[in-house]
């Protein structure tokens, strides 16, 4: 069947179901009334799986890059150290935040290649936080983040991991793998339009916030 519909063929916005649409053109309700207060309940408890997380969930009005930069400005302040893990736009787009909240130590990798696990322990040492993309959509590598994590945690570093691609079509194990901070995008994996992210935000985490 012919349409005029735009085939979408880039990692996001997807296309969105049918049934998203239809939900989108329901009568408005009042956003600070009892209703409302359940649907985002309902929406933080179904998103806490796909982080495979039991902590916190905040939704933020925006896309996945002002979530990149809440998980940055809200848990690291400028004398603190943040080892920036990059191996593609992303991962490069987190550092570039960091410069503007904290001391950036940059640690990069060819793009398309993996995280040479190696180097990460060689780096670590007196660093405060970690940002590392989990998918980098840049180039379709799949980082190893559980690794990652592990190191990290050994030198009491806070772990901030973009999830924007990743949440929702990838295993992700936020509690499991010691991941403190993780963002995801609505027009991702969740099947949504743009406008919307969500940052997961670990008990360690806020204590450091
Ligand atoms: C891994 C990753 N991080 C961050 C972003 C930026 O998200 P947004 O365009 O929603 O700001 C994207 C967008 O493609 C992405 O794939």
């Amino acid at each position: 069947m012919k349409t005029n519909d735009p085939y979408l063929m880039i990692p996001g916005p997807v296309t969105v179901l049918p049934r998203v649409l239809k939900a989108m053109s329901r009568p408005l309700i009042p956003h600070r009334g009892k209703e409302f207060e359940e649907i985002l309940k309902e929406c933080v408890e179904g998103l806490k799986p796909l982080f495979g997380t039991r902590e916190d969930i905040l939704i933020l009005s925006g896309t996945g890059t002002l979530g990149m930069e809440a998980s940055i400005s809200n848990f690291v302040s400028e004398e603190d150290v943040v080892l920036n893990i990059v191996n593609g736009k992303f991962g490069e787009r987190f550092y570039e935040i960091t410069k503007r909240y904290a001391t950036p130590r940059l640690l990069e990798f060819e793009w398309g290649k993996s995280i040479d696990i190696e180097r990460v322990e060689e780096e670590i040492e007196g660093v405060d936080a970690i940002t590392i993309v989990h998918n980098e959509t840049s180039t379709g590598v799949l980082n190893p983040v559980k690794e990652i994590a592990k190191i990290a945690h050994k030198h009491g570093a806070l772990v901030i991991m973009d999830g924007i691609t990743s949440v929702g079509g990838e295993y992700v194990e936020m509690d499991k793998w010691g991941i403190d901070v993780a963002v995801v995008g609505s027009q991702k994996c969740l099947g949504c339009p743009p406008g919307l992210c969500a940052v997961a935000v670990s008990e360690r985490a806020w204590d450091k916030a």
